[in-house]
């Protein structure tokens, strides 16, 4: 029998980034009976290690769908994933899809939702790197302008979205869920036991995470990248967590000869990865979400891009930007054992109340 809800929300996820954002939302649900969230997976990540074992750590419950979408073709596989979610969309009935980031999930949950004429609310709107190159930056853009409830982490979501001509009537500043999701889980990244186990030292070593398709695509681009690691680990150790598709990369390109001078792993829990990155002396990355999560926790960041869609952690964080064309061994150890400020910055609405702050803006749409 059809429950009489107040809303009924269909919540897409597919990777790894989503899942973390996912989580304080389901949590919070429990104290809102009157709006009904059905959770969607996509698949788009598909690996135990890169997908099931969050579900497992943050409580997130089974997805009520699973897509199960499969292609070696990022198109391909982008619309069958709209497809499909257009397909779960007119089933449920649902009456707002909510979709979190910027994720090829996050667009083809927009494309899918636009097709049966449902709202869509954006988790994560208005961010911008005004560099087209990412899939990210297109899916940030077609999203935002696919949806009416936009949803921002950081000021400058406002403004981006205010310049390209969004109504400010539908944009809503309500923090950061990533970093709710970190504060829930404190306590228990802190039970965690990764560091003893894999025998490091407190702030003696780097954490490093590259995956983005504008650094490991390009076999030149990548080798530079691998060759300045690699000299940085003759100063300090480099444990690398590997994405997947970075360890297929670095396969299919030859560079295994560098994988010597790191501590390699698979793909990290979460718990255990914030605990990684707590206990090291600083991060080099080239993901979004990691920007963030070192601010908050006043951790280094060193950032292997041109530019950043999150320029708080610039101004207020810890983040500072590499990009490739002056990349070097010695300006990321300077930036490293820089230990000017490395406090845990107070950024507006980098909070526990995010979640609460989403669901007060959903009980306005009944
Ligand atoms: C995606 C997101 C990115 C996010 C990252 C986090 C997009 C456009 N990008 O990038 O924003 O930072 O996730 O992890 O959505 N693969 C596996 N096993 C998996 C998942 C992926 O082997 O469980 C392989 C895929 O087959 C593919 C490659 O890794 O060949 C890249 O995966 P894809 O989903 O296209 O993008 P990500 O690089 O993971």
């Amino acid at each position: 029998m059809r429950r009489n809800y107040k809303l009924r929300v269909a919540l897409v996820v597919g990777a790894r980034p989503n899942f973390m954002k996912a989580a304080p939302l389901l949590i919070q649900a429990k104290k809102f009976p009157e709006i009904k969230f059905t959770l969607i997976h996509t698949d788009q990540h598909y690996d135990y290690k890169m997908s099931k074992v969050f579900f497992d750590e943050l409580g997130i419950p089974e997805p009520d769908i699973h897509l199960g979408v499969k292609s070696d073709f990022h198109s391909e596989k982008l619309g069958r994933m709209a497809k499909a979610l257009e397909k779960a969309f007119r089933e449920q009935k649902t009456d707002l899809v909510m979709v979190l980031g910027d994720t090829n999930s996050t667009l083809a949950g927009a494309i899918g939702a636009s097709a049966v004429g449902q709202k869509v609310a954006h988790v994560e709107a208005g961010l911008r790197s005004y560099d087209r190159r990412m899939p990210e930056e297109i899916n940030r853009v077609v999203v935002d302008h696919l949806s009416c409830l936009l949803l921002t982490s950081e000021k400058s979501g406002e403004e981006h979205l205010v310049a390209e001509g969004v109504s400010p009537t539908k944009i809503k500043f309500v923090g950061n869920l990533m970093i709710e999701n970190l504060i829930n889980s404190l306590p228990k990244i802190k039970q965690c036991e990764i560091v003893s186990q894999k025998k490091l030292l407190n702030k003696e070593y780097v954490v490093t995470t590259i995956h983005r398709q504008e650094n490991v695509d390009d076999p030149k681009i990548l080798n530079r990248i691998l060759k300045t690691l690699k000299d940085v680990s003759m100063n300090i150790k480099i444990v690398m967590p590997l994405h997947p598709g970075t360890r297929k990369k670095i396969i299919d390109f030859g560079f295994t000869k560098y994988l010597k001078y790191f501590t390699c792993l698979d793909p990290l829990g979460y718990f255990e990865f914030i605990k990684l990155v707590k206990c090291s002396a600083g991060v080099i990355t080239d993901s979004g979400g990691i920007q963030e999560e070192t601010s908050y926790l006043g951790i280094t960041c060193c950032t292997i891009r041109d530019n950043t869609e999150r320029p708080v952690t610039l101004t207020q964080g810890t983040n500072k930007l590499f990009p490739l064309v002056n990349l070097n061994t010695e300006s990321l150890l300077a930036h490293i054992n820089n230990k000017n400020g490395r406090k845990s910055p107070l950024i507006p609405f980098w909070d526990a109340g995010v979640s609460l702050r989403i669901f007060n803006e959903l009980q306005k749409l009944y």
